[in-house]
This record gives C-alpha cells, structure tokens and sequence, in this order.
C-alpha cells in the first residue's frame, strides 16, 4: 500500500467535487452515505453556487475556481461534473496540480483530448477514472464473468439502445453544440461501452444519425463489428424515448437485460435446453440508481496505490473514445473548435 493509500485507509477517503449541476448533486448524495467518504471542497464557476452546494451537503470549504480546489492538498480525489466540452480543462488543471481524478462520462469530448488527460495522470503519477458506473455495477460485473466463463458460447451480437423522449429545447445541454450536445456523447456512450464491455474495441464501425438544425445528432443507429464475427447494433436519441434494454446472444444462449441495463438490478441468462436463470443484486447492493459502486471502486484503488481501476481501464475508455469519434466521422458531427480534430479510423 501507498503511503496516501495508507493514510486514506486509516481517516478516509477526502473528495472534492468541480461543478454543481445535476450529477454533482447525485453523486454528492451518495458519497454521503458511504461511511469512509468525506467531501471536504468544492468548486463552482460561481462562489455562491458552491456555497449553496456546501451548505446543502455539509461540505467545509467552497470555491468560485477551479484552480483552488486543484491546489486544496487536503482533497485526495476530485470528481469532474462538468458538461464533457470542459472535462479536459477541468480534469487536466487538477491532475497538474497532484490531484486524483474521476471524471464523468463521456470522458472527453475526443479521443485527442482524452489522450491528453490519460498522459497528463501518467506524467504525474496520479489516479484517472472515467465514471463509467455502469462497468462497476455489481451485475454487469457478473453478467461480463458469465460471458467469459462461456455461459453463452461465443458472442455473436450485441444489442443496447439508450432514447430519452425529450424534448429538450434548443438552448438545453443535450442540443448545445457548445456543450458537446448530442444523443452520441451523452447517452450513446453506454451501448457502445457495454459492447466493448464485451467484445473489446470493433474492427469495423457503420453510422448513421438525424441531425438536428444545430448540428448535434437527434438519434444515431451504429453497427460495430469484429472479425470474430460478432455484431454489436447500437442505437441512441434525444427524440423518442426508447426501451434503454440490452440482449447479448452467443452460440449457446442469451442474456436479457432489461429496462435500464447499464444500472441492472436483475437480468436472465438463457442457456440453450436449460431453464432461464435470473440473476438479481443483493440487499447489499443498495438503490439500482446508486453511484456508490463506482466511488467505492475509486477508494479501494486509491486505498491499493493503484494508478487506474481494473474494472474501467484506461485503455477501455480511450478505445471507447476511439469509436466515438469513429461514428462522429461517418454522421458528420463536429463539435466548435475541433475541425481536424477528429481521427478517421
Ligand atoms: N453518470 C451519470 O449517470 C450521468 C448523468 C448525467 C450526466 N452525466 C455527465 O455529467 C456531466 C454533467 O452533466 P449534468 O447533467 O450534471 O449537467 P448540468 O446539470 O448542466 O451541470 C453541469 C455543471 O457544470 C458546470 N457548467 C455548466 N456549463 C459549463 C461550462 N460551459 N463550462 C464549465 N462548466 C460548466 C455548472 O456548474 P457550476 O455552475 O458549478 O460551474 C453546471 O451546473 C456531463 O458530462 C454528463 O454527460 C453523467
């Protein structure tokens, strides 16, 4: 164990939250209620939107910057919860100044900058953690160990859409192009990381999306493929609110995932000539909606002087970040500023 690593083991692990907005609020509420978690800074654009923060989560000290909260040596881990166009900004200010960061999903607006962040945590020997929940939930944990184990045979495809039904007016996040808006960054992301989950990063990568005035996509339909022979059909929107299911079909068998697959509380494995078997969480795994696997992950590996969780490595994120782009290229979505920003696969 680190010498940090001890230290946090013995008083807790000292987190500090960059940003105010929704998810800031979700995740803030759940790491009070983990026991060796203390939130002790926080950082808004604004002094009063910190203070409001800190008083309604008991936090001691609230900044209007960000550069105080990356200098605060008593923050241990900062949680990026910015909209994805300042996550490199934000991620990259703090890991300069010896911070360890999560930073929310999608982890950059590209794979450039997210390239950038994973060489800045390496230059400095620091922790980095894309937020991605849903490869820390205690079922799709155990849903990716079936799978390796052969309870289906061989992968053949992948299902997983994400649709929220909106509408989301212009001037919201999700149309902003200013904001990296979209259905792909913001939703699709889960799809295409659950395939990945799985099947590893694609050979082959087809898109098409509807677009909106703005320039952002309104829904994108992907299909992601590998030599082995397997398919993955990924589908998102901001325009019609969909099943938000998943279904992974092998040689042998299936497994069902149902509404709300990348934060499961239950799903059902069809083995051929067998019963279906369902599989749900325990009693310990707390609220399907909670971010606690996730922060709990971030602990245990900050408590183990580990540099990157196991469970979302690095490399997951940027092969992830890899396919974004690749489908970014192929509907024709590019964000201000980023022109020639945008790899070709
Ligand atoms: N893991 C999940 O389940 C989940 C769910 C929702 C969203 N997310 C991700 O989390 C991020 C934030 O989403 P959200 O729903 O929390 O958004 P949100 O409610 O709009 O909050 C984002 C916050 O970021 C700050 N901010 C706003 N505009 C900014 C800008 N132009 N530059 C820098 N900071 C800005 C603001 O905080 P201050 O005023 O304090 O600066 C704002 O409250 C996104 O990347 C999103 O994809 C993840």
């Amino acid at each position: 164990m680190s010498e940090g690593g001890a230290a946090m083991a013995e008083r807790g692990v000292r987190w500090g939250i960059l940003a105010t907005g929704g998810i800031a609020a979700a995740f803030a509420a759940d790491l009070v209620d983990l026991p060796d978690a203390e939130i002790v800074a926080v950082a808004s654009r604004r002094r009063e939107s910190a203070e409001a923060f800190a008083e309604r989560f008991g936090v001691a000290r609230a900044y209007g910057d960000w550069e105080s909260l990356a200098a605060d040596e008593g923050v241990d881990v900062v949680y990026v919860a910015t909209p994805h166009t300042a996550h490199r900004a934000a991620a990259g200010l703090c890991l300069e100044a010896g911070r360890n960061v999560l930073c929310e999903k999608p982890f950059t607006l590209n794979l450039r900058e997210a390239e950038e962040l994973v060489a800045l945590a390496r230059e400095h020997g620091r922790f980095l953690m894309e937020a991605m929940w849903m490869y820390c939930n205690p079922l799709v944990r155990r849903l990716k160990a079936l799978v390796e184990a052969g309870a289906i045979g061989e992968v053949r495809s992948v299902h997983a859409d994400f649709g929220l039904a909106g509408p989301f007016p212009p001037a919201h996040r999700l149309r902003d192009p200013a904001l990296g808006g979209g259905a792909l960054l913001d939703l699709g992301v889960y799809p295409v990381s659950f395939a990945q989950l799985l099947l590893g990063e694609p050979d082959g990568i087809a898109a098409s999306a509807v677009l909106s005035p703005e320039g952002v996509d309104l829904q994108t339909g992907a299909v992601l493929s590998w030599e082995s022979g397997a398919l993955a059909s990924v589908h998102c929107s901001i325009t019609g609110g969909t099943a938000v299911t998943a279904s992974v079909t092998g040689s042998r068998g299936r497994i069902d995932v149902p509404a709300g697959f990348f934060h499961p509380d239950r799903f059902v494995l069809h083995r051929d000539g067998r019963e279906p078997e369902e599989f749900t969480a325990g009693p310990a795994d707390g609220p399907r909606t909670s971010l606690r696997h996730e922060a709990r992950e971030v602990m245990r590996a900050l408590r183990a002087g580990e540099k990157e969780s196991p469970l979302v490595p690095l490399e997951g994120t940027l092969a992830v970040m890899r396919t974004l782009d690749a489908v970014r290229e192929r509907i024709g979505v590019r964000y201000p500023g980023e022109a020639g920003a945008v790899l070709a696969r």
